[in-house]
């Protein structure tokens, strides 16, 4: 039987992972805090992003280059001029279709919508100077599900030769007033009901100064990426860092979710680790690939290691019009399974976006590569100029975290306590915890000394707890919640031959250490 997403929310609230934010005051929704347990977890999975991407890139390996990969952080802010989400295309297109239930008062994204039958239509609409052409596709199932009968009806559309160009996928009601009979809501089950989608954009807006008249708008970022592309120039000319190297950039962003849903995966509020790639457009397949399978590889070393991750490749007709290749890494959360929801997506992005900064700024953002071009007699090259390519691995930080937390979320009835949270070592908030069988005797002094110990050499990773209450029991439950790896249990033995019980987490299973190894005990099997 699957996972009860009940049970790991409750979990979560019960043992401080997760709070609704301002519940006091009855919640807002889309936004999530984190309690102390999941600050830490949240906290792990940033560092060792931070850790595996800017401080040592990829473990240390070489690129396809054959060279070890560079990469350098950035910081850049939440607010930036307006202009970068014209030029970015977020102002006038980040929108989500949105559709609502006249009869229930049920709210949908038009793309994640069942409606009956399959619809294919075609026309043509005028976005700025660009005219493209709309494709209207309406399926019944789930998001995957649509996608299939998507890609057939492309596929039917390309064999009559009427599908001209590939655009993004876009959803866009036509004629709605004569095909509404068709569609029923899928959650009431009503036909006729649903209104036609209007185009809701995602970006918050907020004022800059004192005034908020029009000329103050101002938006909070929905990505962390554009903060790269805009001080792109800069990192090339203050750093003595060449392409092919990576910028990373971590924070928050918002988005005006028209459905935030699924707990925290789709919030308004969450952050991101975002990368964005620089190489020489002849090498960018090669970065494609390689970006894609190392990220693919560290979800894995993080302990997403079982059949609940995969790597999908999107369907040409889900690339935007300037990526040669897109993948998401997916993961299967109790919510969306048997299909999987996105963790990361990897994109090429071609020139894209530099281009576009380029053209809205007018600040030439090319790169003058002195290692490229003609041979010249001198031994040296010529140099070429050109706009890098740019691959973009772009992490979501928070639904990281909600698949660490599901996939760590296990039910053993054999246990006296059957929940526990088998989080990899690395990830796990709490690293170790130390218990004095009874509080007297002595046992409270050795285990403080012991924690101390242990906090001096680990707890800059994660907390060493120390509970001297309850039944040793009910303390083992306790840690098994939280996710806590190894207990270090103080008895009458350990005052006369200096060793400690050790409890593994996962199997449950006791053995006897001497004191002084603990210290070399943990270093082990923490990899620290
Ligand atoms: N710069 C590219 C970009 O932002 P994205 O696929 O829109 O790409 C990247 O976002 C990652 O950010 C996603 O894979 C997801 O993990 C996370 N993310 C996006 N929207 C989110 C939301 N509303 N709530 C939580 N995480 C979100």
């Amino acid at each position: 039987m699957g996972k009860s997403m009940d049970a790991i929310m409750a979990l979560c609230k019960r043992r401080g992972f997760v709070y609704q934010a301002s519940e006091i005051y009855g919640g807002i929704n889309g936004f999530w805090d984190y309690g102390p347990l999941g600050t830490l977890l949240k906290r792990n999975l940033r560092e060792a992003w931070w850790q595996d991407m800017i401080m040592n890139p990829c473990w240390g390996r070489q690129g396809p280059d054959g060279e070890p990969v560079r990469c350098v952080p950035v910081e850049t802010r939440i607010i930036q001029h307006p202009r970068v989400w014209e030029a970015s295309g977020h102002v006038g297109g980040f929108n989500d279709p949105m559709v609502d239930c006249k009869a229930c008062k049920s709210r949908f994204r038009a793309d994640h919508l069942i409606a009956l039958p399959l619809h294919a239509l075609t026309s043509v609409e005028t976005a700025g100077e660009q005219s493209r052409e709309v494709f209207v596709f309406y399926g019944l199932g789930t998001p995957a599900e649509v996608r299939q009968q998507r890609a057939k009806e492309i596929a039917r559309l390309e064999a009559q030769r009427t599908l001209q160009s590939l655009v993004p996928p876009l959803v866009y009601l036509h004629n709605y007033e004569t095909l509404k009979a068709d569609f029923e809501c899928p959650a009431c089950r009503q036909r006729g009901s649903l209104t036609a989608p209007r185009q809701f954009n995602l970006m918050f807006k907020t004022y800059v100064g004192a005034t908020a008249s029009e000329d103050d708008i101002a938006y909070l970022r929905p990505e962390t990426a554009q903060g790269i592309f805009v001080q792109f120039k800069n990192v090339v000319d203050t750093t003595r860092i060449k392409v092919p190297f990576g910028i990373g950039n971590v924070g928050t962003s918002f988005r005006n979710e028209v459905t935030p849903r699924n707990f925290t995966f789709r919030s308004r509020e969450f952050e991101q680790a975002e990368l964005e790639f620089f190489c020489h457009p002849d090498d960018s397949q090669g970065w494609y690939r390689f970006w894609r399978d190392f990220r693919m590889e560290w979800w894995r070393s993080i302990g997403l290691a079982g059949d609940n991750l995969q790597l999908r490749e999107h369907d040409q007709d889900e690339l935007s019009h300037y990526s040669t290749g897109t993948c998401d890494v997916e993961y299967r959360f109790p919510f969306t399974a048997p299909d999987f929801g996105e963790l990361e997506g990897v994109a090429h992005r071609g020139c894209f976006d530099l281009t576009q900064h380029q053209e809205h700024s007018r600040v030439k953002l090319d790169y003058f590569d002195q290692e490229r071009g003609e041979l010249l007699p001198n031994g040296s090259r010529k140099g070429e100029r050109y706009i890098p390519h740019v691959i973009e691995p772009a992490a979501g930080l928070d639904r990281g975290a909600l698949a660490l937390i599901c996939e760590a979320y296990t039910v053993d009835e054999s246990r006296p306590s059957p929940e526990i949270m088998k989080f990899h070592p690395r990830m796990a908030p709490i690293k170790a915890a130390v218990f004095p069988l009874v509080n007297k005797d002595g046992m409270p002094e050795v285990a403080q000394k012991l924690t101390d110990e242990l906090r001096a050499r680990f707890g800059r990773h994660g907390l060493i707890e120390s509970d001297p209450k309850q039944s040793i029991g009910k303390r083992y439950a306790r840690m098994d919640e939280a996710g806590c790896p190894y207990c270090f249990t103080i008895d009458g033995d350990t005052l006369t031959d200096q060793t400690v019980t050790v409890r593994d987490r996962d199997s449950g299973a006791q053995e006897r250490i001497a004191i002084d190894k603990v210290s070399g005990y943990l270093s082990e099997r923490l990899g620290l």
